[in-house]
């Protein structure tokens, strides 16, 4: 898709590989940004003039469903949905300090908001021209790590869905694309890890993706870790399983 002249809806464009997104989109396509906190909804109007944004927690559902229904009651067609929001929250299920508010949030952010956002929207991407939903995933989808054993499991039943969804939606306009990130340089991951993609490098490639159609597009060291788990699959489990 040539990304030019689109109506494009991204999640969490106010941080990290999000925010990048929609500074290199931003001036030839009308965006749409949802996230949580507003005054960096408002600092991000302020840097990008003739972008919406919209406030929504999407950690709780009812707030997912009203953002959507907004989208809806404005807009006859969307190009491009970017299901990029995701928490991670690295804790151990037998830590004395787990909080089980985290896992709720967790799976509400990082996979039911997907797939509420995804259907609710999807009579704005049924339409004529080809149509885009791009779920942001990791290579923790493929193989966990041991720190945030939630997350990883979002991102697992996120590759599932996004395979899915793309079994049902195959006689229509609408593409189911994925992205599979390495580690990347952004708050989420402040304090942890070395040798991080930027999130700029991680925008740019994530585009080209989606500019030459990738469908399942693996990114940096994740292509690696894809070879590794066709060739030596317990090595690689066994290297990811240390983080
Ligand atoms: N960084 C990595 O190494 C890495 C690796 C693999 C995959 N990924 C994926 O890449 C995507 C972006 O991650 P990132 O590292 O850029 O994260 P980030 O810098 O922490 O940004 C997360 C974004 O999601 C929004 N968000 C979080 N909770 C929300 C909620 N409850 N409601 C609405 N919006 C919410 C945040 O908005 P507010 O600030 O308004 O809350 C923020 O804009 C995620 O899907 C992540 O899983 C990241």
């Amino acid at each position: 898709m040539e990304l030019k002249n689109r109506r494009i809806v991204i999640t969490g464009g106010t941080s990290g590989i999000g925010y990048q997104l929609v500074k290199q989109l931003f001036s030839d396509n009308e965006l749409i940004v949802i996230a949580r906190d507003q005054t960096k909804l408002n600092a991000l109007r302020e840097q990008f003039s003739g972008i919406t944004t919209l406030k929504a927690d999407l950690s709780k559902p009812n707030e997912t469903k009203v953002v959507a229904e907004k989208i809806v009651n404005e807009y006859q067609y969307i190009d491009l949905l970017i299901n990029n929001a995701a928490v991670q929250y690295c804790q151990l299920f037998i830590d004395d300090t787990f909080l089980t508010q985290h896992i709720i949030d967790e799976v509400n952010v990082n996979l039911t908001s997907v797939c509420l956002l995804t259907h609710q929207l999807l009579p704005t991407l049924l339409h004529q021209e080809k149509s885009i939903i791009l779920n942001v995933n990791s290579g923790l989808a493929l193989a966990p790590k041991t720190s945030s054993a939630v997350y990883c499991a979002t991102k697992a039943a996120l590759n599932n869905f996004s395979q899915s969804l793309r079994y049902q939606l195959a006689k229509t306009n609408i593409h189911v694309q994925q992205v599979f990130l390495p580690l990347v340089d952004t708050p989420m991951t402040a304090g942890r890890g070395v040798n991080k993609l930027s999130s700029e490098k991680a925008a740019e490639q994530i585009l080209k993706g989606l500019e030459t159609n990738t469908i399942e597009h693996a990114l940096g060291k994740v292509k690696l870790l894809k070879l590794l788990l066709r060739i030596a699959p317990s090595f690689a489990k066994n290297m990811m399983k240390k983080y």
